[in-house]
C-alpha cells in the first residue's frame, strides 16, 4: 500500500513545571517561571514539522485525593499552572508555522472574553492559533470562579454548543475585506463589513460585533476532546482536530468511525477533522534499550500509584484515597467529570485491584504500543495509521525535557520522514490550512 504523511501534535501539561522529579529536567523546580523551556519546546517542534503543541488547562489547585491539596502540591501535579494565553503568545514569537493551541474551559470565561483573547492569539501568531475548547470537570474549578459546582455533565456541552454559536458569531462579525487601510482615502475600517451579533440566547448574551478586529484564519482552529458520546457529538460538530485516548487499533478507528458518521450528520466533510491519538513512545539505541526504558517507566510508574491516582481523580473527582488499593473500585462510583477515563478504567479492572489496575492503566502504553528504535517505532507507527485509516498522533510524554525532545526530533521525525510519513516543510502559513493540507 502506498504510504500517506500523517500529522504530528504535542500534548504539554499546561504551563506548569513539567515532568517534575524526573531525571533530565536541570532545575526545573527553581526555571519553570520563566518560559526558556516551553520556548525550546516550540522551536524545537516546528523544526521537526509538527502540526501543533496543545497546552493543557485546569484553574484550581487539585484536592481530590483524600480530601487534601498535599499530593498536588508536594508533588506539581498540575501546580503551579500559568494561565496558558501567556505562555502561548511568547511560543508565537519565536515560531512562524507551528500551530499553537492553549485550553481555556468555557466554564471560566464569558464567550466574548474567549472569542476576543483568541482573535487577539491568532492576530500575533499571524493565523497559527488553535483553541482546545473544554467545558471543565471540576467543582473546585467551578467555585473558583463562584459557581457551586459544575453543571451535569451532557448539559456542559449543551451549553458549549450554544457558546461556539456565540463565539462564531463574534468572530465572523468582521467580514473579510472589512479593513481597508487606505492612506490616501483616509478610511481604516469599511463601516458597513462589521456587524452586530445580537446574540440572545438560553444560557449566553452578547451584543458584538467584536472590538479586536478579525482573526487572520476567520475562526481559529478547534481543537476538543470529547470522549463520551455527548462529547463526541460536541466535537464532530465544532472541532477542525479532536485528541483522543483509546487502546488499541480496533478502539481507535471505531472512534474515528463514529466521529464521521457525526459530522456527516452535521453536515460536514470527515476530511475536515483530524484525529490524533494519544501516544508515548519510548525510544532506544537499540530494541533491548528501549525495553530496558520501558521497564523502568513501568517501575517508575508503580513507584507514583498515588500521584497517578491522584491526577486519575482530579479528572473524575474522584477521590481514590478513600478507598482501599488492594481491592477493586467499588462499582457505584460514577463520575461527572471526564466519562470517557472512567470507562477505561473499568474495561482494564475486570474486577482486579485499584493497584493491580493501575500496574497497566495509562502506565507507559497509551493508544497503542511503541518501543524501539526510532527506526522501528517510525515503521509501527505507520502500521498503526494504515489500519486505523489517519490522522496522525498526539505525543504526551511524562519526560518532557529537551533530552526527550531530541530524541524525537533528531531521531523518529528523521525516520517518520525517511519513510513519507511526515512532512518535510509546512505547506501553508496558516495552521488550520496545515492540518488540512492532506
Ligand atoms: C488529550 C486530551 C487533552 C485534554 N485536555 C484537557 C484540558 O486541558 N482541560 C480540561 O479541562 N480537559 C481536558 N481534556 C478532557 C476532555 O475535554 C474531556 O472532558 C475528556 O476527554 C472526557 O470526555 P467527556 O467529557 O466527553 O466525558 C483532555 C482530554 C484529552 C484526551
Amino acid at each position: 500500500m502506498p504510504t500517506k504523511p500523517f500529522h504530528l501534535a504535542w500534548f504539554l501539561q499546561g504551563s506548569s513545571v513539567q515532568a517534575w522529579g524526573e531525571t533530565w529536567t536541570g532545575h526545573i523546580g527553581q526555571t519553570w517561571m520563566k518560559p526558556e523551556l516551553f520556548l525550546n519546546v516550540a522551536r524545537a517542534l516546528e523544526r521537526a514539522c509538527f502540526d501543533y503543541i496543545l497546552l493543557e488547562d485546569s484553574s484550581y489547585v487539585g484536592e481530590s485525593f483524600a480530601g487534601s491539596t498535599e499530593i498536588y502540591l508536594r508533588n506539581g501535579i498540575a501546580v503551579p499552572r500559568q494561565d496558558p494565553s501567556v505562555v502561548a503568545a511568547l511560543m508565537t514569537q519565536v515560531t512562524s508555522r507551528i500551530g499553537i493551541v492553549p485550553t481555556f474551559g468555557t466554564y471560566a470565561y464569558h464567550p466574548y472574553l474567549l472569542s476576543r483573547l483568541v482573535a487577539t492569539l491568532d492576530q500575533v501568531s499571524g493565523g497559527r492559533i488553535g483553541w482546545n475548547a473544554v467545558t471543565g470537570s471540576s467543582d473546585f474549578a467551578a467555585m473558583n470562579f463562584g459557581m457551586p459546582g459544575m453543571p451535569e455533565h451532557d448539559l456542559r456541552y449543551d451549553m458549549a454548543d450554544e457558546y461556539m454559536e456565540v463565539c462564531n458569531g463574534l468572530w465572523d462579525s468582521w467580514e473579510p475585506g472589512a479593513v481597508i487601510a487606505d492612506r490616501k482615502s483616509g478610511v481604516l475600517i469599511d463601516p458597513t463589513k462589521v456587524h452586530a451579533v445580537n446574540y440572545n440566547g438560553k444560557h449566553y448574551k452578547t451584543r458584538g460585533p467584536l472590538n479586536s478586529g478579525p482573526a487572520p484564519q476567520g475562526r481559529p482552529v478547534i481543537a476538543q476532546a470529547g470522549g463520551s458520546p455527548r462529547g463526541r457529538k460536541f466535537a464532530a460538530a465544532h472541532a477542525d482536530t479532536i485528541v483522543v485516548h483509546v487502546k488499541g487499533i480496533e478502539a481507535m478507528r471505531a472512534y474515528r468511525d463514529d466521529v464521521h458518521e457525526h459530522m456527516i450528520a452535521c453536515g460536514r466533510k470527515p476530511s475536515d477533522c483530524k484525529v490524533l491519538y494519544l501516544i508515548n513512545p519510548i525510544l532506544g539505541d537499540t530494541m533491548q534499550d528501549a525495553q530496558e526504558r520501558k521497564k523502568r517507566r513501568a517501575a517508575i510508574a508503580m513507584e507514583r500509584i498515588e500521584e497517578r491516582l491522584a491526577h486519575f481523580g482530579k479528572v473524575t473527582n474522584i477521590d481514590f484515597g478513600k478507598f482501599d488499593l488492594d481491592k477493586p473500585l467499588p462499582d457505584d462510583v460514577t463520575t461527572n467529570g471526564h466519562q470517557q477515563n472512567l470507562e477505561q478504567y473499568r474495561l482494564m479492572a475486570k474486577g482486579r485491584s485499584i493497584r493491580e489496575t493501575m500496574a497497566s492503566f495509562n502506565a507507559v502504553d497509551l493508544s497503542v504500543e511503541l518501543c524501539g528504535t526510532p527506526d522501528a517505532v517510525a515503521a509501527r507507527m505507520g502500521e498503526v495509521m494504515q489500519e486505523v485509516g489517519g490522522d496522525g498522533f498526539l505525543f504526551s510524554m511524562p519526560n518532557v525535557n529537551r533530552r526527550t525532545l531530541a530524541e524525537i526530533e533528531d531521531g523518529l521525525v528523521p525516520a517518520l520522514q525517511d519513510r513519507g510519513l511526515m512532512r518535510t516543510a509546512y505547506e501553508h502559513k496558516h495552521f488550520r490550512d496545515n492540518l488540512l493540507a492532506y
